[in-house]
């Protein structure tokens, strides 16, 4: 069995940000509509909202949703889905298939991020859609002044504005999209920058993410150069799939994960903290703190080409524990502020939800349980010993993950331990209390009635070991 020594040092590294604990909702296929918001089925309210789902999402209580795309936004504007609903477009989904239901629509994304204690999170049209179409949704949300949009947001009912604080600068204008501009990266620069002034100038406080790319050269520096000033949050998204590599094959994504992220991060340190040679001239202010990644969807997905793209994905216990060293790596990083895994219901997501009712999926675990442990201040944690999982040649890995994080003078750690073979004994060095969670078989999934994994308590004294299962989560606590 292989052994490893925990420590941390108690030297913090800032505070983990809540909001690493993000959902994503696009209107795309059943996520939306047929997910978290059906006026047909028996366990919606009187708003249409399923109360079967709503009782997990508050579960996992995001800190913030991102909506309404995606890659949706492309053929998204606001203003098709916002008042009297019988007066409200339906129009054909170009990029996904089916229809774009405008039943929920702003106004419903709000209100239901205000249910669940979210921060709302509204993506922009960049590539159908115009930058006064941008600030005019600014307006409508949080226009307080006697103006056409804010009063037509009052006309609609809702006296007070919506303080929508987060806005995303497109969605992944680099990759050619199914339909609208793509955007090279001088395009992109020109088109992002008169987005925001049109957005900035109708609410000051508003925070922009401006989009950041895995695997185009030459996007990053030139647009955080041109743009890091204007911008609080880079955004970088990242999808892991099994690609037929077996059991492991969503881990062989990790390092590129984390090689992205360590540039990433690179980059971003190479800007000032606060902006230089910034024009008055531009009449809204600037970022007021370090720009920082927000990585705005992440998620397995398995590509298919069937009808939905795959993207009615089953989870297994792999992925569970796939997802739990992930949050770690979250956790860890001090250049990221944020996370939303993408997506919320039904597509590519924890939350799974038809006529017969809902059940978490396998990866609904580690965000419920990380969520409402794993935040505080963010700690160094050591794993001493022989902890390289190698699997054959292109495969090598930690084999456990931790993370650590103090909050009110106690410790909470997480332990993943991502091989499924043997276990490990890890001596600790504080007395520790909690749960293990684990699976017979890391192939195995969730159904409606039952879980496929079992929980454990877990106590263990300082300078004695415990045992880490293969393929357990573990979340301790300071005794
Ligand atoms: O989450 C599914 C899709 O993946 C999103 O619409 C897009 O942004 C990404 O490529």
């Amino acid at each position: 069995m292989r052994t490893l020594q925990l420590s941390w040092k108690d030297e913090h590294k800032g505070q983990v940000s809540p909001m690493i604990y993000g959902q994503f909702i696009e209107q795309l296929g059943d996520c939306v509509h047929g997910g978290i918001y059906d006026e047909h089925s028996v366990f919606s309210d009187e708003k249409h909202i399923r109360l079967d789902v709503l009782e997990k999402v508050k579960r996992l209580a995001p800190p913030v949703i991102r909506f309404p795309g995606g890659t949706v936004m492309c053929i998204y504007h606001w203003q098709d889905a916002v008042g009297p609903v019988e007066e409200r477009k339906h129009k054909k989904n170009l990029i996904w298939g089916g229809v774009l239901r405008p039943e929920f629509g702003t106004a419903e994304f709000v209100e239901y991020c205000r249910r669940v204690g979210a921060e709302p999170m509204l993506c922009v049209n960049m590539a159908s859609g115009t930058p006064e179409e941008a600030g005019a949704w600014v307006e409508y949300c949080n226009g307080t002044e006697d103006t056409y949009y804010a009063n037509l947001r009052r006309q609609h009912g809702y006296e007070e504005p919506f303080c929508v604080k987060y806005w995303c600068i497109g969605n992944e204008c680099y990759a050619e999209p199914d339909i609208g501009v793509q955007h090279d990266v001088h395009t992109y620069i020109r088109d992002a920058k008169e987005f925001i002034k049109f957005m900035k100038l109708e609410d000051k406080s508003i925070k922009t993410v401006i989009v950041g790319c895995d695997d185009t050269p030459g996007w990053n520096k030139p647009v955080l150069d041109a743009l890091q000033d204007f911008a609080d949050y880079f955004s970088y998204h990242f999808y892991a799939a099994e690609n037929d590599r077996g059991l492991y094959g969503p881990f062989y994504g990790e390092k590129l994960f984390l090689d992205r992220i360590h540039e990433l991060g690179e980059l971003l340190d190479s800007y000032p903290e606060e902006p230089v040679n910034y024009s008055k001239w531009y009449r809204f202010p600037p970022r007021q703190d370090k720009i920082r990644l927000l990585v705005d969807e992440w998620n397995i997905w398995e590509y298919r080409d069937d009808e939905i793209y795959g993207l009615h994905m089953t989870y297994n216990w792999r992925d569970a524990v796939w997802a739990a060293s992930m949050l770690n790596h979250f956790i860890g990083d001090i250049h990221i502020a944020g996370c939303n895994m993408a997506q919320l219901c039904n597509i590519i997501a924890p939350i799974m939800a038809d006529d017969q009712g809902s059940y978490e999926q396998t990866i609904f675990l580690p965000c419920e349980k990380y969520r409402h442990s794993m935040y505080g201040k963010r700690l160094t944690p050591c794993l001493e010993g022989e902890n390289t999982l190698s699997l054959g040649s292109d495969l090598e890995m930690s084999a456990v993950s931790c993370a650590v994080v103090e909050r009110e003078g106690k410790r909470f750690v997480s332990l993943v331990n991502r091989d499924f073979a043997q276990p490990c004994c890890i001596k600790v060095p504080a007395s520790l209390k909690g749960i293990c969670y684990v699976s017979a078989d890391p192939c195995a999934v969730n159904a409606r009635e039952e879980k496929c994994f079992t929980e454990t308590a877990v106590q263990c004294n300082e300078g004695e070991s415990l045992v880490l299962p293969a393929g357990a989560i573990m979340l301790l606590q300071e005794d």
